[in-house]
């Protein structure tokens, strides 16, 4: 992928799954990284796992919490001098009816996945700004954001916002010479999935994957790292306000 050797990384959730892939594919194209994750311990053992590869650090936090975020885009900026992408990817999802969302659980996919993702977003652009150079900013949505799952009003609401969120940054941003843009992968093997489906009945990835997912199979958590990586390049100097969608062509079935 053409200009990612040198950049500057800040990936939220890099601990594991999609952003921790996401981490090694950016290392893998020459560039420094810092990765945050929610979990010490998990944050610790991804900087050990990647660290022969190149220039990674890691901060833990909570994205929801605006002095973890500031922490870690403060400390981010400190690592490696600066930012040139950030990869907007903390999330959490759990499947839950619509009649039986509480408050409370509706607070927290909120919390995580739309004010977490705007406060990292708006710490990191803030600072984008004022260090003049431009940038990339890249907020993970999800298939979620454009259609409606059963049992995830909470979550596909919060990456339905996140597509809203994208597209007004880009707008604003644009002059800039920010480019922001959002992913929405499909069903995907990661820790997440995997501790979802577990608690379901029968072979529910099988079928799911099976009945819904035109490909025949769920994706890789590399397969989403590498559209990360082409949208923080610049083979994608033109593309601006968009959404890629990377489902083995689930959204394609009527
Ligand atoms: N797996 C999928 O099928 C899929 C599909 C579409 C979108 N997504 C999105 O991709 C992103 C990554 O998901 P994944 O499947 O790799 O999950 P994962 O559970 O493997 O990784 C989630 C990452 O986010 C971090 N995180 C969670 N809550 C946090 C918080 N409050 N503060 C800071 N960090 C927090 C975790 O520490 C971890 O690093 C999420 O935003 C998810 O909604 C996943």
């Amino acid at each position: 992928m053409r200009g990612l050797a040198g950049k500057r990384v800040l990936i939220s959730g890099g601990s594991s799954g999609i952003g921790a892939a996401t981490a090694r594919r950016f290392l893998e194209e020459g560039a420094r990284v810092v990765l945050g994750g929610l979990d010490q311990a998990e944050v610790d053992a991804a900087v050990a796992e990647l660290s022969a590869l190149g220039e990674v650090h890691g901060l833990a936090g909570d994205v929801s919490a605006q002095a973890d975020v500031e922490r870690l885009v403060d400390g981010a900026v400190e690592a490696l001098g600066g930012l040139d992408v950030l990869v907007n990817n903390a999330g959490t999802a759990w499947r839950e009816p619509f009649l039986e969302i509480t408050p409370d659980h509706w607070d927290r996919i909120m919390a995580v996945n739309l004010r977490g993702m705007f406060l990292v977003a708006q710490a990191v652009a803030r600072h984008l700004v004022a260090q003049g150079s431009g940038g990339v900013i890249l907020n993970m949505s999800s298939t979620n954001g454009l259609g409606g799952e059963a049992d995830y009003a909470h979550y596909n609401a919060s990456k339905g916002g996140v597509l809203l969120l994208t597209k007004t940054m880009a707008v604003e941003l644009g002059k800039h010479r920010i480019r922001v843009n959002a992913l929405c992968p499909g069903y995907i093997q990661t820790p997440l999935n995997a501790s979802i489906s577990a608690g379901l009945e029968g072979d529910f990835v099988s079928s799911y994957e099976r009945d819904h997912i035109p490909l025949g199979r769920a994706g890789l958590a590399e397969e989403v790292a590498a559209g990360y990586a082409f949208l923080a390049s610049d083979d994608a100097a033109f593309v601006h306000g968009t959404e890629l969608v990377i489902d083995g062509g689930q959204l394609a079935i009527m």
